[in-house]
């Protein structure tokens, strides 16, 4: 019984909705794995309050379900942020921001008091790097942090004709082997002009719901 990568994505989506507490505001990720999220948590909207979105794309995708989408600064608690992964590792260490919406995920998970991380198993990695690490830039800083990311043993290519929400440029990271997520995290968050790097280390995820040929595994 073979299942498709989208129907890895959709098992692990409606494994997501068990997390989901009753009468709350739920914070939504981005990217194909979470719009199969978006479409389950419509069939139970009308048991939560709302929702906060991670990109402009999620927002759409939710206020197209008719499902309340809130700021997130009016919002003081956010159980849950369900979002998927670009690779993560055991220790639930991720690299994000394939679609480059890592700053706006990384804040509305740093809120959340759980990050739910679904994946299907080609997501699941020993050692994070494979994957380029995108890093959102200050535009006029873009050629400055690339001098200081080769600095650092990486290989910066510059995300051509793509602008973040925010109105920032993305340097995706080739040839990293990243042996030490939650330093280099840091590391390259010191770099001036840096908004955000997609290692989410120092906060990975609480819990990681993933799929492959036999069901939903669940890794705490
Ligand atoms: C978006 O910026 C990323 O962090 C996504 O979470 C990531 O790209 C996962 O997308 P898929 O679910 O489409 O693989």
């Amino acid at each position: 019984n073979i299942m498709t990568q989208d129907e890895q994505k959709r098992a692990v989506a409606q494994a997501a909705i068990q997390h989901v507490p009753f009468d709350c505001i739920v914070g939504v990720g981005t990217g194909s794995t979470a719009n199969y999220f978006i479409d389950e948590l419509a069939r139970i909207k009308h048991k939560i309050r709302g929702a906060v979105a991670s990109s402009e794309a999620t927002a759409h995708r939710l206020r197209s379900h008719d499902i309340e989408v809130m700021d997130l600064n009016g919002v003081d608690e956010l159980p849950v942020y369900v979002d998927g992964t670009d690779e993560i590792t055991e220790y639930l260490h991720m690299i994000k921001g394939g679609g480059g919406a890592l700053t706006r995920e990384k804040i509305v998970a740093a809120v959340a008091k759980k990050f739910i991380c679904i994946a299907d198993k080609s997501k699941l990695v020993n050692i994070l790097g494979k994957f380029p690490l995108p890093v959102e830039v200050i535009p006029m800083a873009r050629s400055y942090v690339a001098r200081e990311i080769t600095r650092l043993g990486g290989q910066p290519s510059l995300r051509h004709g793509f602008i973040t929400d925010n109105g920032n440029m993305i340097l995706d990271v080739h040839n990293m082997q990243i042996l030490n997520p939650v330093e280099l995290e840091a590391t390259i968050n010191q770099i001036t002009g840096v908004v955000t790097n997609g290692l989410f280390a120092k906060r990975g995820a609480d819990v990681l719901l993933l799929s492959s040929d036999d069901g939903v595994r669940t890794i705490v």
